[in-house]
């Protein structure tokens, strides 16, 4: 396998150290890598998808809080220190509403830091750092647990559909759907992968096809709108994708598009898959209907990547999410095992009770 440039990684110190990323928004066309040194950085980098996919928003924003206390005095309180870091967490929680990841990894750094009230604000700030590095190691021991466990729903010869980017550019791992195909060819298993495009922003086409491709993993890119026939034409044999949210009843929030993948599955006969952790889980709510969905700008599907695709000034929905039933989810590969069948009893007997259920937006 060719040697594979990490999603992203920190470097440096607490102090004056720095999060160096993908910039993903690039990708095919280049491998670029940027460095986020401010919390506006890495702010600016969630809002435009420089860095995407739920577990790798919620790994760049643990990083962010550690960015984000290097504006303060060498000699600052802890006071000073706590309250900057109620402000950071606010600001990072701002740039992105869906994806649970983010607003557990945040919860998780104020939590690091409330547990540890005798530290000064410099041990602190070097806890804090050791709970990010933690968190992106987690991360990647979780992908390598889906991909175990799931290998095992995937058999030799078939063709597998998957929407939107689950995969190493979406973690700090192997990645969660991606994961399990990656787990299952490693098993000797040939799979043919078709992966939607994924309008409006492409990450199927632009960055799924691009990471097949690295690890020699056999993939055919189709438009969103193909799906339906290539199953009718019995190309597809399962569909597994991740999420970025996951309700107590079993509800899976992913990219918008996700829920017409599902029912055509339905439609077909053939298993519609979902792999995600634990820290995608927001027990929290009862429903997927409480699941916050993302609103995006219209240029993303009237000017796409610069070229006028629509009238100016025509009126355009843009949600970036969608939410499939737990009915129509065959089952969900976690760290932990696979939950099957799908719902709030499955859910909560391997979720519970470690997992978290804080409010977020
Ligand atoms: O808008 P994006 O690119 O962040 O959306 C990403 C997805 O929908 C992924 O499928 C999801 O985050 C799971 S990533 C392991």
């Amino acid at each position: 396998m060719p040697e594979v440039t990490p999603t992203l990684r920190w470097i440096g110190t607490a102090r004056d150290g720095y999060l160096r990323m993908i910039d993903q928004t690039r990708l095919p066309v280049e491998l670029i890598e940027i460095d986020c040194r401010t919390v506006e950085d890495v702010w600016e980098a969630i809002k435009s998808l420089r860095v995407r996919g739920a577990p790798a928003i919620g790994v760049t924003a643990a990083y962010g809080v550690v960015v984000g206390l290097q504006t303060l005095p060498g000699d600052v309180d802890r006071a000073d220190l706590d309250s900057r870091l109620e402000e950071v967490c606010t600001d990072l929680a701002s740039s992105r509403p869906t994806a649970v990841n983010l607003f557990w990894s945040l919860e998780r750094m104020r939590q690091t830091a409330m547990n540890a009230a005798d530290l000064n604000a410099t041990m602190m700030h070097e806890r804090l750092l050791v709970e990010a590095r933690r968190i992106e190691t987690e991360d990647r021991e979780m992908c390598s647990a889906i991909g175990r466990h799931g290998a095992e729903l995937l058999n030799d010869g078939q063709g597998v559909l998957t929407h939107c980017n689950a995969g190493a550019l979406a973690t700090a791992g192997d990645g969660t759907a991606l994961s399990v195909i990656f787990a299952a060819a490693a098993q000797g298993r040939s799979l043919h992968v078709y992966a939607d495009e994924t309008r409006p922003l492409l990450q199927g086409a632009r960055l799924t096809t691009w990471e097949l491709r690295q690890r020699n993993i056999p993939v055919t890119l189709i438009c969103d709108s193909m799906a339906g026939w290539v199953m009718q034409e019995g190309k597809i044999d399962a569909v597994i994708t991740g999420a970025d949210r996951i309700a107590a009843d079993g509800d899976v929030c992913n990219k918008i598009g996700t829920y017409s993948v599902a029912l055509l599955a339905k439609a077909h006969n053939i298993p519609f898959y979902v792999a995600a952790p634990s820290s995608t889980f927001d027990l929290s709510l009862d429903s997927g209907t409480e699941i916050p969905i993302e609103q995006r700008a219209a240029e993303e599907i009237t000017e796409g990547f610069g070229r006028t695709t629509a009238p100016t000034g025509i009126e355009v929905y843009n949600p970036a999410f969608d939410v499939t039933p737990a009915k129509y989810v065959s089952a969900i590969v976690t760290e932990r095992g696979v939950i099957q069948p799908v719902n709030r009893e499955t859910v909560t007997a391997m979720l519970a009770p470690t997992a978290k259920s804080q409010a977020v937006p």
